[in-house]
């Protein structure tokens, strides 16, 4: 069964909305789906893990995986993984991440990895989240958002990943802002016209979103999720 890489054209676009509902609901279809996010960085939570974005994964995936295997590095500051590593001082150690995929990988049938910022987001000098998704070995979703100026960025985001040769397995529009501007029903016609990367759904905004669970009827009703299990 493939595992998958969840990148965005931004940050805060839902990478981690999406990614934990995708796993609730992979896991109510009976599918062994594991989580990761190999580097957070952030104000460190009072509750549960370092990372809330860990919290959430673990969470909707009602995995018990220890947190150095699921998050191997979390950084304690609200800033970029680079920006982070050179203000605390630490170096970034990739050997760290591919040991734990590893692991997990081997754990599970499907893994549901979620990335930091977006495609060249830096996590060091000279190796971004494409060079990480690109040693991973694996395929990616991308999300974007359905506001005006998300073209632009999701011609970028395909752009990288066809020059690192990473294959996309699909695009998924989330309309995690309620100004979603004229994009927003020309989006996914648009992005399909140029790029011929299947569109896998069109997330709503949901007024009273409150965590994952919220999601799953959605994921479920607007997403071809048998598509993805293969
Ligand atoms: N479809 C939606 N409807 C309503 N709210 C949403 C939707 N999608 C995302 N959000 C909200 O937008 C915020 C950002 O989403 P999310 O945390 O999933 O982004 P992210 O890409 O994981 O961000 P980061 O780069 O910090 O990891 C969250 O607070 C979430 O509650
Ligand atoms: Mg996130």
């Amino acid at each position: 069964m493939k595992s998958y890489f969840i990148t965005a054209t931004d940050t805060g676009v839902g990478k981690t909305t999406v990614t934990s509902a995708l796993a609730a609901c992979m896991q109510k279809l009976g599918i062994n789906v594991g989580v990761m996010k190999p580097i957070a960085t952030g104000i460190v939570q009072k509750t549960g893990f370092k990372s809330s974005d860990v919290s959430i994964l673990h969470r909707a995936a009602q995995v018990n995986d220890p947190e150095d295997e699921i998050n191997p590095i979390f950084m304690p500051l609200p800033v970029s993984p680079y920006d982070a590593s050179k203000t605390l001082d630490l170096k970034f150690d990739k050997k760290i991440i591919f040991e734990k995929f590893a692991k997990l990988k081997s754990k599970y049938d499907m893994m549901l990895v979620e990335g930091i910022g977006g495609i060249l987001t830096p996590l060091s000098k000279d190796y971004f989240v494409a060079d990480l998704i690109k040693e991973l070995g694996l395929e990616t979703i991308i999300i974007t958002r359905s506001t005006l100026g998300t073209l632009n960025h999701t011609m970028m985001t395909v752009h990288t990943c066809h020059d690192y040769k990473i294959p996309i397995t699909g695009i998924i529009i989330n309309n995690y802002d309620e100004n979603g501007g004229p994009e927003e029903t020309n989006a996914p016609t648009t992005i399909y016209e140029i790029t011929g990367i299947p569109i896998l759904g069109v997330l709503p905004f949901v007024r009273d979103y409150e965590n994952y669970a919220t999601m799953i009827p959605y994921v479920e009703k607007n997403m071809d999720l048998k598509s993805l299990i293969s």
